[in-house]
């Protein structure tokens, strides 16, 4: 019994080591997921970011043993998947597509799912019944839900065996600005509050932004960036310079930055550090700096930045 209590308390939730998959073969082969290594601290929101085919739900799917890999191993709390696949138990997921039967009511399904899965208490339905706010409409029919309610049906339907770890594949798909906040503050509750660790894929990257403690960036199938949000935003910021004359100023700038020109303003991407020295050059050669303004880039911009790199080097 010891060493039952000691498994699987591993402090890294998910360990992906150098996971891949191709599906098809021959000529029809696709490289849905490459050389994929990653860690996920338990007691975190973790963001799988990448557009859509980058790879993110066939990961998933190789994390819930839904697909086995091609190459690599899936470590959830220490234990290997595919060999100790009851560490699945500790493990709660909304995948794509949650599929419930349209003419029973929400309750009635979260009743047919946790008898399926052996998980079936009465008060722990009414329970996340009302965490997802679904209380008053949990005896009409899942036909008659919008997109927002069976979005939130399917998280309560990941949590109803009190899982530690809540895999969710693009929560936010299909919900309003008030639907997409709201699943926001339930998935930042389940680590704040109720100690799990969540792992979401998501290609709206500004949702994601507010919501996540660290992300990694999927892109063809492979890792192009990985950190926490706020380490990989702190350095980068949008600088904006009225200076003139602007052409002078862009030829000054552009051999050590990638410098736009709009109007009477320059527009790069700079470490804040690097803004002395930026106006300094600028003055030391004669051109006038009106205004600096630097802004914080959005992880939405940084994505598009790293994505885009990647497309130019064939990465
Ligand atoms: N069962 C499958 N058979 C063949 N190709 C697949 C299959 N599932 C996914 N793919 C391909 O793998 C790539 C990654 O898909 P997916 O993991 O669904 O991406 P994402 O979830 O990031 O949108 C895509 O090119 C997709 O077409
Ligand atoms: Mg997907």
């Amino acid at each position: 019994m010891v060493m039952k209590n000691l498994m699987g308390n591993d402090p890294i939730a998910i360990r992906l080591g150098s996971l891949s998959k191709v599906f098809g073969r021959r000529k029809r082969q696709v490289r849905a997921v490459h050389d994929v290594n990653l860690e996920v601290k338990a007691g975190q929101v973790y963001g799988f970011l990448g557009p859509n085919g980058a790879g993110k739900s066939t990961t998933i799917r190789m994390i819930m043993d839904l697909v086995r890999p091609s190459q690599g191993s899936v470590h959830l709390f220490g234990e290997n998947v595919y060999t100790h696949h009851q560490v699945l138990q500790k493990v709660g997921a909304l995948v794509e597509g949650a599929l419930f039967y349209p003419f029973l009511t929400g309750r009635q399904n979260l009743a047919v799912l946790a008898r399926t899965g052996d998980v079936y208490d009465e008060k722990r339905i009414e329970r996340l019944l009302a965490q997802v706010k679904l209380t008053e409409q949990a005896d009409r029919p899942v036909k008659g839900y919008s997109t927002g309610m069976k979005q939130r049906l399917g998280l309560a339907a990941a949590l109803l065996n009190d899982p530690d770890l809540v895999i969710l594949d693009e929560p936010t798909n299909g919900l309003d600005p008030a639907g997409i906040q709201e699943m926001r503050g339930f998935i930042r509750k389940l680590v704040d509050e109720h100690n799990k660790t969540v792992f979401l894929s998501s290609h709206m990257l500004g949702e994601v932004e507010q919501v996540c403690d660290r992300v990694a960036i999927i892109h063809h199938g492979q890792i192009l960036q990985e950190g926490a949000v706020a380490d990989l935003l702190a350095a980068r910021n949008q600088l904006r310079i009225e200076a003139a004359p602007l052409d002078r100023a862009e030829a000054l700038l552009s051999g050590e930055w990638t410098v736009t020109a709009d109007g009477r303003w320059l527009e790069l991407t700079a470490n804040r550090e690097e803004a002395p020295r930026i106006v300094q050059r600028l003055a030391a050669n004669n051109v006038a700096v009106y205004q600096v303004r630097t802004q914080r880039q959005s992880l939405e911009a940084f994505f598009l930045e790293v994505t885009q790199a990647a497309e130019v080097t064939g990465g």
